[in-house]
């Protein structure tokens, strides 16, 4: 076929899957690399600043890539049950691939503090929903034993097929640009996304001579990874909310709290593989506060048009200050992965967006005033 069927179609045979597995499939992955044109700083125009926009995936996260895999496989082996604990996105993408597959999805989430839109899909796509007294860290430690006690199979990040299919967006980077980014800047929560991009980039580096033994399947030949120009990977930055920063603070967080709910996590499942993916790449870790990630969610979606949702704003915060204070050097080339889409989370936006809505009588000498008058 010659349209764009998703992930398992594109990249299929750089994926651990069985042959004759049935793809369980909603046209995920390729998303759009934006270049940013009209932030503030100085030194902005020296760097080519790109976004991952992974809020355009069918249930509006990156999870669609790690869940395609995960669900094509809990199938394969006959799984009629999904389980996962999760802060929204994770729920979300899982009971829109449980329905597709015809299958159960149960999925735990956080009392209170999840963002509407994630609830709204969950519940639209047919899941079971437990809402537990306690926060994500509680859900995982209790999906864990679930999957060993009942019969249901765990599409959390410690899945390993979710960290294989999420690698793929890191295909698509290196496809678009020719070659691998300088920096690569994600907001880091339960650490699968570092890890799952560190794979993909370090796969695309392998040796030439290794690369010819595997075949795009999508590009028709002249990818980046097939003409073999993919030689470097890049420097991996992972950015934190300051109320939930256990990488910054050297283990975990009991009473995780922020703005950015998505990574309201204070006991990352992939501690050590984050670790790595930071020191192999001579990579850091920074944080920033709930109100310098809603002021950068408010700069993209004002002055680049483009709507994430908070936790995925901390990416472009972290690269912005990381650009003006020189530790991302002039020159670079730098992707900013944009996690989710602002849709998911309208409760936050509307507290905190700054433009105001004004409102008029029905008639246009009204609107016409109202109009002169926010133009001048
Ligand atoms: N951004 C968004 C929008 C997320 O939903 C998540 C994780 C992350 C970033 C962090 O990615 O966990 O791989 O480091 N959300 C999970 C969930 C935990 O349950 O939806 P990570």
């Amino acid at each position: 076929q010659n349209h764009y069927t998703g992930l398992i179609g594109a990249y299929g045979d750089r994926l651990p899957l069985a042959r004759n597995a049935r793809p369980i499939s909603l046209g995920e992955g390729n998303t759009p690399l934006i270049r940013l044109e009209n932030l503030p700083g100085s030194l902005m125009h020296d760097v080519e600043l790109y976004v991952k926009y992974e809020g355009l995936n069918p249930t509006g996260s990156f999870k669609d890539r790690g869940m395609t895999v995960a669900v094509t496989q809990a199938v394969a082996e006959g799984s009629q049950a999904i389980i996962c604990a999760s802060t929204g996105n994770t729920s979300a993408s899982a009971a829109a691939y449980a329905a597709r597959a015809g299958i159960k999805a149960f999925v735990l989430i956080p009392d209170g503090k999840i963002a509407m839109g994630k609830l709204a899909q969950a519940i639209m796509h047919g899941a079971e929903v437990l809402q537990i007294r306690g926060n994500f860290d509680d859900g995982m430690r209790i999906v864990k034993e679930m999957a060993e006690q009942a019969p249901v199979s765990l599409v959390n990040s410690v899945n390993p097929y979710r960290l294989q299919g999420q690698k793929t967006a890191a295909f698509e980077i290196c496809e678009a640009l020719g070659q691998a980014p300088d920096y690569h800047c994600l907001p880091v929560g339960n650490a699968g996304n570092i890890t799952a991009y560190w794979m993909g980039y370090s796969e695309m580096a392998l040796a030439p001579g290794q690369k010819g033994t595997l075949a795009c399947g999508f590009c028709g030949g002249d990818c980046a990874y097939h003409q073999g120009r993919v030689a470097a990977r890049p420097v991996m930055v992972g950015y934190q909310a300051s109320g939930s920063a256990p990488f910054l603070r050297g283990g975990p967080v009991t009473h995780p709290e922020t703005v950015a709910t998505a990574i309201r996590i204070g006991a990352p499942q992939s501690w050590d593989y984050a670790l790595t993916a930071s020191r192999e790449s001579g990579g850091w870790f920074d944080e920033f506060t709930d109100e310098a990630i809603l002021e950068a969610q408010w700069l993209l979606a004002s002055r680049e048009g483009i709507f994430c949702e908070p936790a995925s704003a901390v990416s472009v915060a972290g690269a912005m200050r990381d650009i003006e204070n020189g530790r991302i050097p002039p020159g670079s080339r730098v992707v900013c992965t944009l996690t989710g889409h602002g849709l998911k989370d309208p409760d936050v936006a509307q507290r905190h967006a700054e433009a105001a809505v004004t409102t008029v009588d029905a008639d246009s000498s009204a609107v016409r005033q109202a109009i002169l008058g926010k133009m001048s």
